[in-house]
């Protein structure tokens, strides 16, 4: 694949984990449990393809209104999956960044994540950008707030405001490449929340697979089609 063809960023909305586990007759935690092993598995994948940049939408700032131990289990999943794969973050240079409103997070969950970004700090292969209590009105709402202080604070002048990129600076993305294709499984075609401002000309394509059921396969069957995709970013091509 050339490299202009290669995508640098990868968002990918992991859904289907209650479907696969309750069509199998299993307990919706079930295919949370899968669908962890499923993003490292992942994640190996799309860092051995030189993409520099993976963002997962892991839980919406909408999902905590699940029932309690549906919520529950999912903070402990995160805890303990992070605990043990930080080593191997580490080896295989993987840097591990957070979007969304971590505060929100039940503390263990926080400290573990804070912890793991902490120590894969020097990660230069991939960043796993992982989008917790995430929602773009929270994103919005956030960046706003920080705004409207640091122009009382005066670090922000009334050109600055003017200019219609500052919000990207204000984001949690900060820093980081627009992602260039989302991918969500689990058949529905909508964006849930995820990345609405970051996805303005990002390629989209949606697979009915089950996050479960996601293998490298189905990575390269996406990463096909995109390649196949003529972006234009509103421009004429010659
Ligand atoms: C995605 O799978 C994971 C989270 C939202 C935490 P779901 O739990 O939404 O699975 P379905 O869509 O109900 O099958
Ligand atoms: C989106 O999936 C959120 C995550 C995958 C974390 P949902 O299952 O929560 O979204 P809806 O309810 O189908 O829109
Ligand atoms: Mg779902």
């Amino acid at each position: 694949m050339m490299k202009e063809q290669t995508p640098q960023h990868i968002a990918i909305i992991m859904d289907g984990n209650g479907r696969w586990a309750q069509r199998k007759g299993l307990s919706r935690s079930y295919g949370h449990k899968q669908g962890t092993d499923v993003l490292e598995r992942t994640l190996s994948a799309v860092a051995d393809r030189g993409i520099p940049y993976l963002t997962v939408y892991a839980f919406s700032t909408e999902n905590w209104s699940r029932p309690e131990p549906e919520v529950s289990y999912i903070m402990q999943l995160l805890a303990k999956g992070l605990h043990e794969y930080t080593p191997r973050f580490i080896k295989e240079g993987v840097r591990l960044r957070a979007i969304g409103d971590i505060d929100q997070l039940p503390a263990e969950t926080a400290a573990q994540l804070r912890d793991s970004m902490e120590q894969t700090k020097g990660g230069q292969r991939i960043t796993l950008c992982i989008a917790l209590s995430y929602s773009s009105y929270t994103e919005v709402s956030h960046a706003i707030r920080h705004i409207v202080a640091d122009v009382q604070s005066r670090r922000l002048s009334s050109d600055d405001l003017a200019r219609p990129e500052l919000i990207n600076d204000y984001l949690y993305t900060s820093g980081m490449p627009m992602p260039d294709l989302l991918i969500r499984t689990g058949g529905e075609q909508r964006l849930s929340n995820f990345l609405l401002l970051q996805s303005a000309y990002t390629e989209l394509y949606f697979t009915d697979t089950l996050w479960p059921d996601f293998d490298e396969a189905e990575l390269d069957k996406a990463l096909a089609d995109y390649a196949s995709r003529q972006r234009r970013f509103g421009k004429v091509l010659q």
